[in-house]
C-alpha cells in the first residue's frame, strides 16, 4: 500500500526521489518523508498530508547521493508525522522505509526494552529499525561493509508478517539495502546510479533495467553495482529485464484527472488487450501465455476465480460469460476467504487470479495456497512482471497500461474483455460452434468503436450527475451479467464520492432492500435486451411504485416505458458478450461527475490505496 524510492548515485537523490514519490502517490498518500544521508548524517524530513507538502517542507534542499523515501498508506498508529517514515533508530544510526506489517513488532519491542533504544512512534516499522542498529551494534568486529547487510540480514529473520524495506547507515555513506517478502520491491539499474522502489511506475522514467526481487530476497547496491542474496546468505542470480511502457503513458495529458484518463482512454485499451489475440481464421482467440496445452484446458471440470474488490467483480462477469460459452462449472472466491477457508476442491480444478496490480496480498497468499495444495494456477493481471503474474504457472496480460487513478476503471473493463476471449477459447475447445466463433470474435473487434459511441454521452451523464450529486444513498440493480455491472457500478459511487451505494440482483431488491426506496433514494437500473427484459421492467415499476427515482441504463434495442423513468441513458445495441463492458461505461461516468459535482479528491479517494499490499 505504501510506495518506497531509494536511490544511489551522483547528487540527485533528493529530486529523484520526490519525483518518484509523485508517481507513486496513489499507492498510499496519508503522509510521507524523505531521508538523505550527507557529511551531516541523516538528513529526515517528513509531513503528513499529500507529496505536495512535503515538497513544499523540503524546498531546494535537495541535493545527497543516497536516499530513502515513502508514501504511506496507515497501518499501525495515527497519520502523525512521528509515524511517517522513514524511520530513524534511537542510536541516529539506521534509517529505513517500510511496507507491508510486521506481525511480531511487540515482542522486537520487548526484546529491545533495556537494550537503550528507545521509540517515538507507534509504528511496527520503527521496531524493526532499532532491531536492524541492534545487530549492527552487535556486529561491531565484522569490517563496515558486511557489518551493516550482515545486521539487516540477521532482523529480518526475526520478522513475522510482511515488508519492502530500504535501509540506509550512517556508517556506510556508499550502501543502500532493500529487501522484500510479501511486498513488492523492484531494482532500477542506471548509468553510475541504482534505485529502489516498490513500483516500476516510479523510477521507469529514470531507468527502463529492472530486476524483480522475489520473496526473501536482499539487495546490496551501491552507485556502481548491485548484488542480490537470499536473507539466508545464498548469492542470486539477477535476471535483468526491459520494461516496455512508454512513460508517457502515466502522465495525466489534458486530462484533469487519471480517472477521466482512463475511463476516455478504454477504446485504446481494449484494442491493445486484443491485438494479435484472434485465431486467423477468427474463429477463436489465442493467448501466447497460458503455459497449459489445450488438452489440459479440456481436462478442466471446474474454474475457481480468485480476486478482490473491482476484480473481484470481473471474476463474477467471467462466471456468467465461461459457464454460458464453455459450459465450465465456475466459481467465484473472495480471496482473502478463500486462502483461510480450506473448501474442498476437485481435483481437476482450475485456479485463475485476477488482479490488475497484480500486487494484491490477499490475491497473492491465495494462489500460493492453491499451489501449495497442487492445482494449476493461472492470471488475469495488468502489470508485466508482478509477483502474481510471476508465481502462476502462466497468464494472460490485459495490456490496459498503467492504471493510475484508485477507483479502478479501464482495467476492469479489460478483464472482462478478457474473460469473454478466454470464455470463447474455451468454448471452441469444448462445444462452442466454428459459427458462433466467427459471429463472436466479430462482435469483439466492435468493441472499441462501441465503447467510443457510449463516451460520446458522457455530457448528458454529467448532467444527469448534477442533479442525482445531493443524495446520500443509491441502490444499482441488475439481472445475470448485470448484476456484477451493478456491484461494480455501487462499489465506483460508493469510493470516489462516498455516497452510500449498494448492489443487487434487481429481482432480490423486493427481499430486503425495496424498505430503503423513498424519494431520496435514487436506483439505477441496468437493463439489457433478452429474456428477462420485461422482468427487469417490472423491478423498475415497484421502485416508482415507492417513489424512488430511476436512472435506467438501457440497451438502443429496449423499449422502454420512458413517461416512468426519469433518466435514461441509451448504451449501443450489440452482442450480450460484449455487453458487461459497454454497459460500465456510464457506470464509470455517472461515479466520476457526481464525485467532481461534489468536489471529491478523484484520483485519491480517502482512505483508500492503489494496491492493497496488506492483509
Ligand atoms: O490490483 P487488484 O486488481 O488486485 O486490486 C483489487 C482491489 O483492491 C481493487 O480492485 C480495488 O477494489 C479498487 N479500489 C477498485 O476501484
Amino acid at each position: 500500500m505504501c510506495g518506497i524510492v531509494g536511490y544511489i548515485g551522483r547528487d540527485r537523490a533528493g529530486r529523484v526521489m520526490l519525483d518518484g514519490l509523485k508517481r507513486l502517490e496513489y499507492r498510499g498518500y496519508d503522509s510521507s518523508g524523505i531521508a538523505v544521508l550527507n557529511s551531516a548524517g541523516i538528513q529526515s524530513t517528513r509531513r503528513t498530508g499529500r507529496v505536495k507538502e512535503l515538497e513544499v517542507a523540503l524546498g531546494e534542499n535537495l541535493g545527497g547521493t543516497l536516499g530513502i523515501s515513502h508514501t504511506r498508506w496507515a497501518t499501525h498508529g495515527d497519520v502523525t508525522v512521528a509515524n511517517a517514515h522513514p524511520h530513524v533508530s534511537s542510536d541516529g544510526k539506521i534509517a529505513l522505509v517500510h511496507n507491508g506489517v510486521i506481525e511480531n513488532y511487540l515482542s522486537m519491542k520487548k526484546f529491545l526494552d533495556g537494550k537503550g533504544y528507545t521509540f517515538q512512534s507507534d509504528t511496527d516499522t520503527e521496531a524493526l529499525t532499532n532491531l536492524i542498529a541492534y545487530h549492527y551494534d552487535k556486529e561491531k568486529e565484522q569490517d563496515n561493509k558486511s557489518r551493516f547487510l550482515e545486521a539487516v540480514r540477521k532482523s529480518l529473520t526475526h520478522v513475522e508478517g510482511t515488508f519492502g524495506v530500504a535501509v540506509l547507515c550512517t556508517d556506510c555513506p556508499g550502501e543502500l539495502i532493500g529487501a522484500r517478502k510479501g511486498s513488492p520491491l523492484i531494482i532500477g539499474i542506471g548509468k553510475n546510479e541504482n534505485l529502489i522502489a516498490s513500483d516500476v511506475n516510479a523510477i521507469a522514467h529514470c531507468t527502463q533495467n529492472i530486476v524483480y526481487l522475489n520473496d526473501n530476497e536482499v539487495v546490496h547496491l551501491s552507485s556502481e553495482d548491485f548484488s542480490i542474496s537470499t536473507t539466508n546468505s545464498t548469492k542470486v542470480e539477477a535476471i535483468i529485464q526491459t520494461v516496455d511502457w512508454d512513460t508517457a503513458q502515466a502522465e495525466l495529458g489534458d486530462y484533469s484527472h487519471f480517472m477521466e484518463k482512463e475511463i476516455f482512454e478504454q477504446p485504446e485499451s481494449l484494442k491493445n488487450g486484443m491485438r494479435g489475440r484472434f485465431s486467423d481464421d477468427a474463429s477463436t482467440a489465442v493467448f501466447g501465455g497460458l503455459n497449459l496445452s489445450p488438452q489440459d484446458l479440456r481436462s478442466a471440470d471446474r474454474i475457481v476465480f480468485l480476486a478482490c474488490g473491482t476484480a473481484w467483480h470481473a471474476c463474477l462477469v467471467a462466471e456468467y460469460l465461461i459457464e454460458r460459452f464453455a459450459r465450465i462449472p465456475v466459481e467465484v472466491e473472495y480471496a482473502s476467504e478463500f486462502r483461510y477457508r480450506n473448501a474442498p476442491l476437485d481435483k481437476n480444478t482450475l485456479i485463475i487470479a485476477i488482479s490488475q496490480s497484480g500486487e494484491t496480498i490477499d490475491t497473492l497468499a491465495a494462489i500460493r495456497e492453491a499451489k501449495r495444495k497442487g492445482y494449476r494456477t493461472l492470471s488475469i493481471n495488468n502489470s508485466v512482471g508482478s509477483s502474481i503474474a510471476r508465481e502462476c504457472e502462466g497468464g494472460i496480460y490485459q495490456y490496459a497500461g498503467p492504471e493510475i487513478g484508485v477507483a479502478s476503471t479501464k482495467a476492469f473493463t479489460s478483464q472482462i474483455m478478457i474473460s469473454a476471449m478466454l470464455a470463447l477459447y474455451l468454448g471452441r475447445l469444448r462445444s462452442l460452434s466454428y459459427g458462433d466463433g466467427v459471429e463472436i470474435v466479430k462482435a469483439m473487434k466492435t468493441l472499441p468503436k462501441l465503447v467510443s459511441e457510449t463516451l460520446d454521452q458522457s455530457g448528458a451523464i454529467a448532467t444527469i450527475a448534477k442533479k442525482y450529486a445531493k443524495y446520500e444513498d443509491c441502490l444499482f440493480l441488475g439481472r445475470q451479467m448485470m448484476f456484477p455491472i451493478a456491484l461494480e457500478g455501487a462499489l465506483k459511487l460508493k469510493e470516489v464520492s462516498y455516497i452510500h451505494a449498494e448492489g443487487y440482483p434487481a429481482a432480490e431488491m423486493k427481499h430486503g432492500p425495496i424498505a430503503l426506496i423513498s424519494k431520496n433514494c435514487p436506483s439505477v437500473f441496468l437493463a439489457t435486451s433478452g429474456e428477462i427484459f420485461q422482468k427487469s421492467l417490472a423491478n423498475m415499476q415497484e421502485v416508482k411504485a415507492r417513489k424512488g427515482p430511476v436512472i435506467c441504463v438501457a440497451g438502443e434495442d429496449c423499449e422502454l416505458p420512458e413517461a416512468d423513468i426519469d433518466e435514461i441513458i441509451r448504451v449501443p445495441k450489440c452482442h450480450e458478450i460484449i455487453q458487461p463492458i459497454l454497459m460500465s461505461i456510464p457506470m464509470q461516468l455517472l461515479s466520476y461527475y457526481i464525485a467532481l459535482e461534489r468536489g471529491c479528491d478523484v484520483d485519491k479517494p480517502r482512505n483508500l490505496a492503489k494496491s492493497v499490499t496488506v492483509e
